[in-house]
């Protein structure tokens, strides 16, 4: 077989899940989408995310959290929230969940666990994990959101470095 040094033309799917997708995930894939860009591997990856309630589809990320992204040198202005849906599990390769009340939300939607497999608590990576979920900040005060951006931070990366490792996969020249 001829081994190329082209990515692939089927991108590694990649999907962030929280409540109302106007917090966590919506900084989950802002942070992972960053850290791709920095390590030159944003053609091996769809990244997206989506909240498993609909009260928030259509709307922006809540202030807050674009405040504290902002903070961090990066825009959440473009989000738009949407729901997870039962397709999305046949679609993405890696789903990311922040808490245990996402994971149940989104098993639920797998009738015939066939893709039960893909789906994973986001902290099972963060290499301090402590309770495994990441905090709802919504009804809490700033510091809560800084304290997400914290956990995302480190555990995107840590997400990030196992799928380079998994993938074999290598900055583009
Ligand atoms: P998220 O935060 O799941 O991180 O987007 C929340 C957003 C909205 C609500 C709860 C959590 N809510 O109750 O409306």
């Amino acid at each position: 077989m001829i081994m190329s040094d082209q990515p692939p033309t089927d991108p590694i799917r990649i999907q962030f899940v929280c409540l109302g997708n106007i917090c966590r995930s919506p900084l989950a894939e802002a942070v992972f989408r960053d850290q791709v860009e920095q390590a030159e591997l944003e053609d091996y990856f769809e990244i997206d995310s989506s909240g498993t309630g609909r009260w928030h589809v259509g709307e922006n990320a809540d202030r807050r959290m674009r405040q504290t992204a902002r903070k961090h040198g990066l825009s959440l202005e473009d989000h738009t929230a949407s729901q997870f849906s039962r397709e999305d599990l046949a679609r993405y390769d890696h789903i990311f969940v922040m808490d245990k009340n996402n994971l149940n939300d989104v098993l639920h939607l797998d009738e015939n666990d066939t893709y039960n497999g893909k789906v994973r608590l986001f902290r099972e990576f963060d290499p301090e994990p402590g309770n495994f979920q990441v905090p709802d900040p919504y009804h809490g005060g700033q510091e809560g959101f800084e304290n997400v951006y914290s956990i995302v931070e480190r555990t995107a990366q840590s997400i990030l470095d196992r799928l380079v490792e998994e993938y074999d996969l290598s900055a583009s020249s």
